[in-house]
Protein backbone atom coordinates (compact mmCIF):
# COMPACT_ATOMS: atom_id res chain seq x y z
CA UNK A 1 0.00 0.00 0.00
CA UNK A 2 1.29 3.67 -1.21
CA UNK A 3 1.45 5.84 1.41
CA UNK A 4 2.19 8.95 -0.39
CA UNK A 5 0.88 10.90 -2.76
CA UNK A 6 1.30 11.04 -6.07
CA UNK A 7 1.43 7.50 -5.37
CA UNK A 8 -1.33 6.53 -8.64
CA UNK A 9 1.63 7.26 -10.94
CA UNK A 10 4.06 5.42 -8.69
CA UNK A 11 1.76 2.69 -8.67
CA UNK A 12 1.65 2.53 -12.64
CA UNK A 13 5.17 2.73 -12.92
CA UNK A 14 6.09 0.04 -10.02
CA UNK A 15 3.83 -2.30 -12.36
CA UNK A 16 6.26 -1.69 -15.28
CA UNK A 17 10.08 -2.40 -15.28
CA UNK A 18 11.76 -0.51 -17.60
CA UNK A 19 15.09 -0.76 -18.69
CA UNK A 20 17.18 1.86 -20.79
CA UNK A 21 19.58 0.99 -22.43
CA UNK A 22 22.35 2.99 -24.38
CA UNK A 23 25.37 3.36 -26.76
CA UNK A 24 27.33 7.03 -26.47
CA UNK A 25 30.76 7.87 -27.55
CA UNK A 26 31.47 11.60 -26.58
CA UNK A 27 28.30 11.39 -23.98
CA UNK A 28 25.33 13.49 -25.56
CA UNK A 29 23.29 9.89 -26.02
CA UNK A 30 24.01 9.30 -22.44
CA UNK A 31 23.01 12.86 -21.02
CA UNK A 32 19.71 11.89 -22.89
CA UNK A 33 19.35 8.64 -21.26
CA UNK A 34 20.01 9.46 -17.88
CA UNK A 35 17.22 12.30 -18.13
CA UNK A 36 14.90 9.69 -19.12
CA UNK A 37 16.21 7.73 -15.94
CA UNK A 38 15.62 10.71 -13.90
CA UNK A 39 11.89 11.07 -15.35
CA UNK A 40 11.37 7.47 -15.80
CA UNK A 41 13.21 5.54 -13.23
CA UNK A 42 14.15 2.42 -14.24
CA UNK A 43 17.88 0.68 -14.77
CA UNK A 44 20.22 2.56 -16.76
CA UNK A 45 23.24 0.09 -18.52
CA UNK A 46 25.57 1.66 -21.12
CA UNK A 47 26.22 -0.74 -23.86
CA UNK A 48 30.52 -1.42 -23.76
CA UNK A 49 32.14 -3.55 -26.32
CA UNK A 50 34.80 -6.53 -26.04
CA UNK A 51 36.80 -4.34 -27.84
CA UNK A 52 36.33 -0.79 -28.39
CA UNK A 53 36.34 1.75 -31.09
CA UNK A 54 39.64 3.90 -31.79
CA UNK A 55 39.99 7.06 -30.48
CA UNK A 56 40.36 8.41 -33.42
CA UNK A 57 37.24 9.65 -35.19
CA UNK A 58 38.15 8.86 -38.88
CA UNK A 59 39.71 5.51 -38.08
CA UNK A 60 36.12 4.83 -36.22
CA UNK A 61 34.17 5.89 -39.03
CA UNK A 62 36.12 3.43 -41.44
CA UNK A 63 35.36 0.71 -39.14
CA UNK A 64 31.97 1.39 -38.61
CA UNK A 65 31.77 1.51 -42.76
CA UNK A 66 33.43 -1.76 -43.02
CA UNK A 67 30.95 -3.70 -39.89
CA UNK A 68 27.99 -2.13 -41.93
CA UNK A 69 29.12 -3.62 -45.02
CA UNK A 70 29.67 -6.88 -43.75
CA UNK A 71 27.31 -6.91 -41.31
CA UNK A 72 29.64 -7.91 -38.43
CA UNK A 73 27.74 -7.39 -35.34
CA UNK A 74 30.97 -7.06 -32.43
CA UNK A 75 30.42 -9.11 -29.26
CA UNK A 76 29.31 -6.94 -26.43
CA UNK A 77 31.25 -6.71 -22.82
CA UNK A 78 27.81 -5.64 -21.59
CA UNK A 79 25.39 -8.24 -20.18
CA UNK A 80 22.08 -7.36 -19.12
CA UNK A 81 20.39 -10.01 -16.71
CA UNK A 82 17.55 -11.46 -16.71
CA UNK A 83 16.17 -9.37 -19.30
CA UNK A 84 12.61 -11.14 -19.33
CA UNK A 85 11.62 -9.06 -15.89
CA UNK A 86 11.58 -5.33 -18.28
CA UNK A 87 8.18 -4.42 -20.15
CA UNK A 88 9.54 -1.31 -21.19
CA UNK A 89 13.38 -1.33 -22.82
CA UNK A 90 14.30 2.69 -23.80
CA UNK A 91 17.06 2.32 -26.40
CA UNK A 92 20.13 5.27 -27.17
CA UNK A 93 22.17 5.27 -29.21
CA UNK A 94 24.09 8.19 -31.59
CA UNK A 95 23.38 7.84 -35.54
CA UNK A 96 26.56 6.69 -36.80
CA UNK A 97 27.11 6.76 -40.89
CA UNK A 98 23.18 7.33 -40.68
CA UNK A 99 23.03 4.42 -39.29
CA UNK A 100 21.97 2.40 -36.35
CA UNK A 101 25.64 2.15 -34.84
CA UNK A 102 26.59 -2.04 -34.82
CA UNK A 103 26.82 -2.44 -31.09
CA UNK A 104 23.18 -1.50 -30.88
CA UNK A 105 22.53 -3.76 -33.75
CA UNK A 106 24.41 -7.07 -31.69
CA UNK A 107 22.23 -5.83 -28.45
CA UNK A 108 19.08 -6.06 -30.40
CA UNK A 109 19.76 -9.37 -32.01
CA UNK A 110 21.22 -10.41 -29.04
CA UNK A 111 18.08 -10.10 -26.48
CA UNK A 112 14.77 -11.96 -27.14
CA UNK A 113 13.13 -8.86 -27.31
CA UNK A 114 9.53 -10.13 -28.01
CA UNK A 115 6.20 -8.61 -26.28
CA UNK A 116 8.53 -5.71 -24.85
CA UNK A 117 7.54 -2.10 -25.57
CA UNK A 118 10.71 -0.53 -26.95
CA UNK A 119 11.46 3.46 -27.26
CA UNK A 120 14.15 4.18 -29.20
CA UNK A 121 16.22 7.72 -28.48
CA UNK A 122 19.12 9.41 -30.62
CA UNK A 123 21.38 11.75 -31.02
CA UNK A 124 23.29 13.25 -34.31
CA UNK A 125 25.33 16.08 -35.63
CA UNK A 126 22.41 17.19 -37.35
CA UNK A 127 21.74 15.13 -40.30
CA UNK A 128 19.04 13.25 -38.43
CA UNK A 129 18.43 9.89 -37.36
CA UNK A 130 18.84 8.39 -41.21
CA UNK A 131 17.87 4.69 -40.80
CA UNK A 132 18.22 3.96 -37.28
CA UNK A 133 14.34 4.11 -35.92
CA UNK A 134 13.24 2.19 -38.96
CA UNK A 135 16.02 -0.57 -38.20
CA UNK A 136 15.34 -0.61 -34.49
CA UNK A 137 11.56 -1.81 -36.06
CA UNK A 138 13.13 -4.06 -38.52
CA UNK A 139 15.31 -5.98 -35.65
CA UNK A 140 12.38 -6.20 -33.07
CA UNK A 141 9.52 -7.38 -35.25
CA UNK A 142 7.67 -8.73 -32.35
CA UNK A 143 7.90 -5.78 -30.07
CA UNK A 144 5.82 -2.96 -29.38
CA UNK A 145 7.99 0.01 -31.00
CA UNK A 146 6.96 3.51 -30.10
CA UNK A 147 7.62 6.64 -31.32
CA UNK A 148 11.59 7.88 -30.84
CA UNK A 149 13.09 11.41 -29.56
CA UNK A 150 15.81 12.81 -31.24
CA UNK A 151 18.34 15.73 -30.79
CA UNK A 152 21.08 17.43 -32.57
CA UNK A 153 24.32 16.30 -30.29
CA UNK A 154 28.16 16.91 -31.02
CA UNK A 155 29.96 17.30 -34.47
CA UNK A 156 33.35 15.07 -33.00
CA UNK A 157 34.24 15.64 -36.71
CA UNK A 158 35.13 19.16 -36.03
CA UNK A 159 35.84 18.63 -32.51
CA UNK A 160 32.58 19.01 -30.84
CA UNK A 161 31.95 16.79 -28.13
CA UNK A 162 29.53 16.84 -25.82
CA UNK A 163 27.17 19.70 -26.20
CA UNK A 164 24.01 18.61 -24.06
CA UNK A 165 25.07 20.24 -21.07
CA UNK A 166 24.40 23.67 -19.67
CA UNK A 167 21.43 25.69 -21.16
CA UNK A 168 21.17 22.73 -23.70
CA UNK A 169 20.77 20.01 -21.00
CA UNK A 170 17.83 22.42 -19.31
CA UNK A 171 16.21 22.13 -22.96
CA UNK A 172 17.04 18.20 -23.43
CA UNK A 173 15.25 17.93 -20.48
CA UNK A 174 12.04 19.98 -21.15
CA UNK A 175 11.93 18.25 -24.38
CA UNK A 176 12.48 14.59 -22.95
CA UNK A 177 9.53 15.60 -20.60
CA UNK A 178 7.44 16.53 -23.28
CA UNK A 179 7.91 13.64 -25.29
CA UNK A 180 7.51 10.89 -22.40
CA UNK A 181 4.44 12.61 -21.37
CA UNK A 182 2.51 11.93 -24.74
CA UNK A 183 3.96 8.17 -24.71
CA UNK A 184 1.32 5.58 -23.77
CA UNK A 185 3.40 4.46 -20.92
CA UNK A 186 1.59 6.29 -17.38
CA UNK A 187 5.96 6.24 -16.47
CA UNK A 188 6.31 9.77 -17.26
CA UNK A 189 6.06 12.78 -14.91
CA UNK A 190 6.32 10.60 -11.35
CA UNK A 191 8.28 13.46 -9.60
CA UNK A 192 11.65 11.60 -9.65
C1 LIG B 1 31.54 6.81 -36.41
C2 LIG B 1 30.63 8.00 -36.38
C3 LIG B 1 29.76 8.23 -37.43
C4 LIG B 1 28.87 9.30 -37.39
N1 LIG B 1 27.97 9.47 -38.41
C5 LIG B 1 27.04 10.45 -38.32
C6 LIG B 1 26.03 10.59 -39.32
O1 LIG B 1 25.95 9.81 -40.28
N2 LIG B 1 25.12 11.58 -39.18
C7 LIG B 1 25.14 12.46 -38.13
O2 LIG B 1 24.30 13.35 -38.05
N3 LIG B 1 26.09 12.35 -37.15
C8 LIG B 1 27.01 11.36 -37.23
N4 LIG B 1 27.96 11.23 -36.23
C9 LIG B 1 27.93 12.17 -35.09
C10 LIG B 1 27.18 11.62 -33.89
O3 LIG B 1 25.94 11.06 -34.25
C11 LIG B 1 26.89 12.75 -32.89
O4 LIG B 1 28.08 13.40 -32.55
C12 LIG B 1 26.22 12.20 -31.63
O5 LIG B 1 25.68 13.25 -30.85
C13 LIG B 1 27.24 11.43 -30.79
O6 LIG B 1 26.60 10.85 -29.70
P1 LIG B 1 27.43 10.44 -28.40
O7 LIG B 1 27.99 11.72 -27.83
O8 LIG B 1 26.42 9.82 -27.51
O9 LIG B 1 28.51 9.50 -28.81
C14 LIG B 1 28.88 10.19 -36.27
C15 LIG B 1 29.79 9.97 -35.23
C16 LIG B 1 30.65 8.89 -35.27
C17 LIG B 1 31.61 8.66 -34.14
Amino acid sequence: MCMVSGCAKAQNMDDKKVLIVYLSRTNNTKAIAEIIHQQAGGKLVALELQSPYPANYQETVAQVAKENETGYLPPLKTKVENIEQYDIIFVGFPTWGMQLPPPMKSFLYQYNLAGKTIIPFNTNAGYGIGSTFQTVRSLCPKSKVLEGFTMKGGIERDGQLLVIKGDNLIKAQAEVKKWLAKLPLNISNNGR
